[in-house]
């Protein structure tokens, strides 16, 4: 993979730092404005986290570890879950109050949201660009998919880490290369004529994109979030069967069928899935340390959140917010 193009003064200092270009000195990252919603810094913390993934071409892999990327990362990320625990704790004090079993709490929560439905738009209304708008805007995190969460394994035991692998297993193709998720993401950009390489659209995708991939990364690669880490990850799987089967149908519809095949595959697969993720992994880390349900519900409403901002986002620009079915429960 390239290094990508900068976008403002955090990303150009990480990209020239790894480029040897050399640069100026680092910018200041302490400012007061979203980091959430700034492609600048969106693009940068990116960029660091992708040393500890696939890394880039003519950059030396020890940069992993540079004290100065890992300072400017760690402030970025300082500020990046401030700003996430801000606009979710609201519905985090109000999710930890609910009684009863944490799987059951961490599938409700997902069932109740009432976010922008993206999918059901996919479904019956998407032009054939705005679903290749969709499928481009969600390949900075699908073509990692469960890279990140992998990250994660070393940091559970028992039930949780037995539970997280048996996931996983499927996620990374459960033996056969050619079910690998990732890959068959790939697959489905190919299909609709789009670049299937890995970091193909890091320059075109949205800042919310950015950190929808993002989140993950630092909740994986942080250990002291990792309950936050496994919410997020079983809010992701609950929020994937229904919504699979709605794109499969918009891609149908377009005469796009040769680009369902992964889609169709997350119908059956986040059915189980979320089952695993909320009760075996999420069930298990509360029971564990009761004092970081808080933590997998700030996971979760995260998950959540994002995945909105991303829905409002791509509706907007397909000028479709007002389309009905496109604001509550829809089927
Ligand atoms: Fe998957
Ligand atoms: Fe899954």
């Amino acid at each position: 993979m390239h290094l990508p193009t900068p976008c403002g003064p955090v990303s150009s200092h990480v990209i020239e730092s790894l480029s040897g270009r050399g640069t100026a000195s680092a910018p200041a990252t302490a400012g007061g404005g979203s980091v959430l919603t700034d492609r600048d810094a969106q693009l940068a913390l990116w960029t660091t986290y992708e040393l500890s993934f696939r890394g880039f071409e003519g950059v030396d892999p020890s940069r992993e570890w540079d004290i100065g990327l890992i300072e400017l990362r760690l402030a970025l990320e300082s500020r990046f879950e401030a700003e996430l625990r801000a606009v979710t704790d609201e519905r985090v004090v109000a999710g930890v109050s609910r009684d009863g079993d944490v799987g059951d709490l961490v599938l409700a929560l997902v069932q109740d949201d009432d976010g922008p439905h993206l999918s059901s738009y996919l479904r019956r209304d998407a032009t054939a660009d705005q679903m290749r708008d969709y499928l481009r805007e969600r390949s900075v995190q699908q073509l990692k998919e469960s890279d990140p969460q992998a990250f994660l394994v070393p940091r559970l035991q028992g039930a949780a880490k037995v539970a997280l692998a048996e996931l996983q297993y499927d996620e990374f193709g459960a033996g056969t290369p050619s079910r690998l998720h990732q890959d068959m993401y790939a697959r489905t950009l190919a299909a609709v004529g789009l670049e299937p390489a890995y970091g193909a659209y890091v320059d075109e995708v949205s800042a919310i994109s950015l950190a929808s991939a993002n989140v993950m990364s630092m909740f994986a690669l942080n250990r002291r979030l990792v309950a936050a880490g496994v919410g997020h990850f079983a809010a992701f799987e609950a929020s994937s069967s229904v919504p699979s089967r709605r794109v499969s149908a918009g891609l149908d519809r377009l005469g796009l069928s040769a680009a369902a095949e992964y889609f169709d595959e997350h119908v059956e697969a986040d059915a189980v899935h979320e089952q695993v993720a909320a009760r075996d992994i999420c069930g298990s880390v509360v029971r564990e340390d009761p004092g970081l349900l808080g933590e997998v519900v700030f996971g979760v409403i995260c998950a959540l959140h994002l995945d909105a901002l991303s829905g409002v986002e791509l509706l907007t620009r397909f000028g479709a917010m007002d389309t009905p079915g496109t604001h509550a429960a829809a089927s």
